[in-house]
């Protein structure tokens, strides 16, 4: 009996000066102090040891068990020491934690470019209301009650009189209600259309309408500055075309194509094998639009147009579903 307590004593002093962590410890003081542990079989087997040795062995025994629990303790408070000291370190050779800002969504960005281009062509910025009257958004745009043009734009009417506007032409109304030509204002701003929501298609989008009014515009000056926003936005080898199209507030009226950026004029499913993509409506506004907002038709003349934004970054970036733009996905988000 004597024997073994001297050789627990031994292997556990032996054992605790390797140990390393709080979990080694634990091992430790497991198989040699816990109710299982090797001390307690060493007073279990107390019992069989004849009456004249119990006194002596026993003894030894309760030297081994204060000899091992205060050890434990010293060790213990050593590593305890040691592993907060570890915490507390800080290491200044690390390198930082990024902080990471947001960016600007595409449609912002494109709209940005947007603005900058022309601005640098002499145009200044005006924003008009979402909720806008019947008159401003079609009376005065030429499109009289029961015009079949309404049907172009399906609307969400909020009473008989006013509405979600269908597109930012109401803007070019207000403009000239309130100020004098000359007038060169490009018109940004959320618009609405009762349309069931797909790829190509929302119920609600963006465009920027393009207002210029001065004494001898003529569809040269339109053309030109068409151009020269395409040729900066979408790149200057650009080939683009103008066709005959119809709005009842400019006469004559043309869209503007240009070639497909996925097939490079070819053909193929995003152009509809036609080679070109329609960017913008335009045309020289029409006189009855400048009679409404109480300008003399005879000395002024000018042009408008209007892009989706949505569609013209679709087109610059290759999207082909409108729908990303509003999911907030950050996958997506990221790449811009
Ligand atoms: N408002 C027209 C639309 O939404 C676009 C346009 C604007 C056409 C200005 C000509 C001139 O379809």
């Amino acid at each position: 009996m004597i024997e073994s307590i001297k050789e627990t004593e031994k292997t556990f002093l032996s054992e605790i000066s390797e140990v390393k962590d709080q979990k080694e410890l634990e091992e430790v003081r497991i198989k040699y102090l816990s109710r299982k542990g090797i001390v307690a079989l060493l007073f279990e087997k107390l019992k069989d040891v004849s009456r004249e040795e119990k006194p002596v062995i026993g003894k030894e025994l309760n030297l081994l068990k204060n000899l091992l629990e205060a050890k434990f303790l010293e060790v213990k408070e050593k590593v305890d020491e040691d592993t907060g000291k570890q915490k507390k370190k800080i290491d200044l050779t690390l390198p930082g934690r990024e902080i990471k800002i947001g960016s600007k969504h595409i449609l912002t960005q494109t709209l940005d470019e947007i603005k900058s281009i022309f601005k640098g062509l002499g145009f200044s910025v005006h924003e008009g209301p979402e909720l806008e009257s019947d008159y401003n958004n079609f009376e005065a745009l030429n499109f009289q009650a029961d015009h079949p043009a309404r049907d172009m734009q399906d609307t969400f009417f909020v009473t008989k009189d006013f509405l979600l506007r269908t597109h930012t032409s109401p803007v070019q109304i207000r403009v000239m209600t309130n100020s004098q030509p000359p007038i060169r204002v490009i018109m940004p701003g959320k618009v609405f259309r009762n349309e069931a929501v797909s790829a190509r298609s929302h119920c609600q989008f963006h465009q920027v309408e393009g207002l210029c009014i001065d004494t001898d515009i003529s569809f040269a000056e339109l053309k030109g500055t068409l151009v020269a926003f395409a040729k900066q936005f979408y790149g200057k080898d650009l080939k683009y075309r103008f066709r005959a199209s119809f709005f009842p507030f400019t006469e004559p009226s043309a869209e503007m194509d240009i070639t497909c950026f996925l097939c490079k004029g070819s053909g193929c499913r995003v152009c509809k094998n036609t080679g070109w993509l329609e960017i913008l409506g335009c045309g020289m506004v029409d006189p009855n639009v400048l009679k409404a907002v109480g300008y003399d038709s005879e000395k002024y003349t000018g042009y408008a147009f209007g892009m989706g934004i949505e569609r013209t970054g679709m087109l610059k970036y290759g999207l082909t579903d409108i729908r990303t733009y509003f999911d907030n996905d950050l996958r997506f988000l990221k790449q811009f």
